[in-house]
């Protein structure tokens, strides 16, 4: 027996490492995907595996596949959930479950097991991702089966096996990141009456402490991704990067939503989607001038049935090649040069254009225009109206009787 582990160096994932060994007989190969978390919870990860009793560790660095494989396709469908998320745990779930399954099947392991709860999206988004390209492999979730129930209990558990562990009792949040965004929950943020207290943020600065001075950032695209940043040409990791900074600095980003799960539970977060938040901000500056009305209510279509699809871990599957295609086309116009203002917490589209822009003020302009004939629009009015007036007409006939 030989069981893949997506294994994060965390308390959970190395309490479970010996749990699979004694309750499996099995051998444990730890899997780490970096996706950009940051340095803090890579350095020292193999150690930690082998520590807790992996028989190897494997480090696969994801960023660039995050990125062409799924940030590039959903920036280009605006998808949001439930108004506000931008959906950062989300996306990079079929990635890390797609390169574990990959491993496992290398390796001619039989199972693969992750760290996520009975009680949340994660569990059902990387166990959608196993049915989907290794229906074979069984699947282990030991946080459906043990009887551990908090973080004293899981310390306890390693400290009984001589295992090593630097982790606290007391972490009081449960954050997951990744290049795209930072999550929060727990802790007083399971009180939704209960404003999150600044410790509670990572990444960005407060509005209160950002600079009084706004800054200004320059985005360029090509049929919806990202070619220039400031004049500079450049590509989408590397735009997210240097904007993840500069956004957070002026505290854009956050969130603090209570939301929907796919289990059908209410659960409260705060995220930090830094660059996401402006990425998004320019896409939406740049479609208002370069997609007609019927086709932008439909890329708004799109990015909802995209955000849903994300959220509830259907990646692989028919309905998200058809979405992708769709946005995809859509996003043919999609070239031109946004600028966004951040400041405080707000970023605000200021500057926006395009070599296929629609807009255009010949027609807009309230001074003379011999394009656009007012005349013209009493006869569509009519028309347009015609069920309008044939009821009303109807209905007078029916009260005169
Ligand atoms: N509620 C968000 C989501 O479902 C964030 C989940 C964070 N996951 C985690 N393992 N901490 O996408
Ligand atoms: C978890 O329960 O493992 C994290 C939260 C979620 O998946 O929604």
């Amino acid at each position: 027996n030989h069981v893949v582990l997506a294994y994060s160096g965390g308390l959970d994932t190395s309490a479970i490492i010996p749990w699979l060994k004694e309750h499996y007989r099995c051998k444990v190969t730890a899997f780490v995907a970096d996706v950009g978390q940051g340095e803090d919870e890579l350095i020292g990860v193999e150690e930690k595996a082998l520590a807790s009793g992996a028989s190897d560790c494997y480090v696969v660095d994801l960023k660039d596949q995050l990125v062409d494989q799924v940030i590039k396709p959903y920036l280009k469908t605006a998808a949001v959930y439930e108004g506000q998320y931008l959906l950062g745990t989300a996306l990079a779930r079929p990635v890390i479950a797609q390169a574990q399954v990959e491993l496992a099947l290398k390796l001619g392991a039989d199972a693969v097991a992750h760290g996520c709860t009975g009680k949340g999206n994660d569990q059902v988004r990387f166990e959608s991702t196993y049915a989907a390209l290794a229906p074979q492999l069984s699947v282990i979730a030991p946080w459906r089966e043990w009887q551990l129930r908090s973080r004293q209990e899981l310390l306890d558990y390693l400290a009984e096996r001589n295992i090593p562990c630097s982790a606290s009792a007391t972490k009081i949040y449960s954050r997951d990141a990744n290049l795209w965004h930072i999550s929060h929950e727990g802790g007083e943020l399971e009180d939704p009456w209960c404003e999150p207290s600044e410790q509670v943020w990572t990444w960005s600065q407060s509005p209160e402490q950002a600079p009084d001075k706004a800054a200004y950032v320059s985005l360029s695209f090509n049929a919806g991704e990202v070619s220039a940043l400031d004049g500079q040409p450049c590509d989408t990791l590397s735009a997210i990067t240097t904007l993840n900074s500069l956004a957070a600095e002026h505290s854009v980003g956050r969130i603090d939503i209570v939301e929907n799960r796919l289990v059908g539970m209410k659960s409260r977060g705060c995220y930090e989607t830094p660059a996401g938040t402006v990425l998004v901000k320019a896409l939406q500056g740049l479609e208002s001038l370069v997609l007609d009305r019927t086709s932008l209510r439909y890329r708004e279509q799109i990015g909802q049935d995209f955000a849903q699809l994300l959220y509830d871990g259907r990646w692989f599957t028919p309905l998200r090649e058809a979405l992708v295609a769709a946005a995809d086309s859509l996003a043919k116009n999609m070239t031109g040069e946004v600028v966004v203002k951040l400041y405080k917490g707000q970023a605000t589209v200021t500057q926006r254009r395009s070599p296929h822009s629609l807009y255009s003020n010949a027609f807009a302009t309230f001074d003379e225009d011999n394009v656009y004939q007012q005349s013209d629009a009493a006869g569509f009015i009519r028309l347009y109206s015609l069920s309008s007036r044939i009821r009303a007409l109807h209905q007078q006939q029916a009260g005169g009787n």
